[in-house]
């Protein structure tokens, strides 16, 4: 594996208080998708220049309504309790959590496939919840989504030139001539060879059926890519291969990512910054190394220490005990209590506010005052 991207400027600080901003509108149909003058400003600069927020949440909120069958009423479920971070061109926020813990969700919301019950999100200052008239395909066109399933996600009976080709039909006014090229262009960006536009994608591995989803993905040029679980079915050393290329598209194109991830060794070699999640509400979340080097809470220690070879600031092994509390009745105050080894009454009695300290926020009372290495488990 190639060496990690460069460190973020504390991307995922809680958002707020910045100024929105304009943007340029385009028309419905445009000659041809060209890369917002931010995206290619930010690609000009660099890594470490200062660049504007792509992406700003603000407290998003997920709740489902689930029915019960006949004779018990509907009941509430929060997926997502309330997620606000800021995301920057050229950098990679990773989600983390146990299976549950609402990163889909998240995601989902982020790339504007599911509202959110609460909450609002810009892109490049322009409100993407409720979008100003006109502006919602724009939008939609800025911020595209890779799925764990290079297999599932491709059309099987169509061929690779019309699975890239797709985009560019839909929402430019290309020729057939000046598509079939892009898409070329596209399949060289992502390491396969122009031929291989004439093939099936089941003559294609799983490495390569993800390089192609990647590719489909940054056909009219987005300027965020929201990645669930890109690599969880590939191989090992293939795994490799995409994060390299996901890492090297980001260098080139000054690309924003939103990546989950239940992988840990994963996150550590592909992200800037890093938010932990845990029945929906956010526990820490701050720049990469400081988490890993040293976590601060209880819910992060626990999962570092629950992966080898990773959370260099934990000495004894935490193992997570229990269950995930179920999302429909969750524990009062804070939500990790029912699991946590340092757990007294008030953790139950009243629920952590995210504090800010050593360039992250932390949601537990104790954060800062507990011992950095694990207690035995
Ligand atoms: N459409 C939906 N309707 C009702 N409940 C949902 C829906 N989508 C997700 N949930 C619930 O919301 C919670 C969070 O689910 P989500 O899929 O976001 O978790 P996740 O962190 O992505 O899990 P995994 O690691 O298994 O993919 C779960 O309890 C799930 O059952
Ligand atoms: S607030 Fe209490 S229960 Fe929650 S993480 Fe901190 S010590 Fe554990
Ligand atoms: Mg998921």
């Amino acid at each position: 594996m190639s060496a990690a991207p460069g460190r973020s400027q504390a991307s995922s600080a809680p958002s707020g208080g910045s100024e929105p901003h304009e943007v340029g509108s385009v028309g419905a149909k445009s000659a041809a998708p060209d890369r917002p003058k931010q995206a290619r400003t930010a690609a000009r600069q660099g890594e470490g220049a200062p660049v504007s927020a792509v992406l700003q949440a603000d407290n998003l909120r997920k709740v489902y309504t689930i029915r019960r069958g006949l004779f018990r009423g509907a009941a509430q479920l929060q997926a997502v309790g309330g997620v606000s971070f800021t995301l920057e061109a050229g950098k990679t926020l990773a989600i983390v959590g146990e299976s549950g813990c609402g990163k889909s969700t998240l995601a989902r919301m982020v790339a504007l496939i599911e509202k959110p019950t609460e909450g609002t999100l810009r892109l490049d200052g322009t409100d993407a919840v409720n979008p100003p008239a006109g502006e919602s395909r724009r939008l939609r066109q800025a911020v595209q989504m890779v799925f764990q399933n290079p297999f599932g996600s491709l059309n099987p009976r169509k061929k690779i030139s019309a699975v890239l080709e797709a985009p560019l039909e839909i929402s430019t006014s290309l020729g057939r001539g000046e598509r079939a090229q892009r898409a070329r262009e596209m399949l060289a960006q992502v390491g396969l060879r122009p031929e291989h536009a004439n093939r099936y994608p089941h003559m294609f591995s799983g490495g390569q059926r993800q390089r192609i989803a990647i590719g489909r993905a940054l056909m009219l040029n987005p300027r965020l890519l929201v990645a669930d679980e890109p690599v969880s079915a590939l191989d090992v050393s293939i795994q490799a291969q995409v994060l390299n290329l996901l890492a090297d598209l980001q260098a080139r194109l000054g690309l924003a990512y939103l990546f989950i991830s239940h992988d840990l060794a994963v996150v550590r070699h592909i992200a800037h910054d890093v938010l932990v999640m845990y029945l929906g509400h956010v526990m820490e979340q701050g720049p990469r190394d400081k988490l890993f080097a040293r976590p601060l809470h209880p819910y992060t220690q626990a999962l570092l220490a629950s992966t080898p070879g990773v959370g260099a600031g934990i000495t004894q092994r935490i193992v997570l005990a229990g269950e995930l509390p179920s999302p429909l009745n969750p524990p009062s105050g804070c939500v990790f209590s029912s699991r946590c080894p340092h757990a007294v009454e008030r953790c139950s009695a009243e629920r952590p506010l995210p504090r800010v300290m050593d360039e992250r926020r932390v949601a537990c009372h104790f954060a800062g005052e507990l011992p950095t290495q694990g207690s035995p488990g």
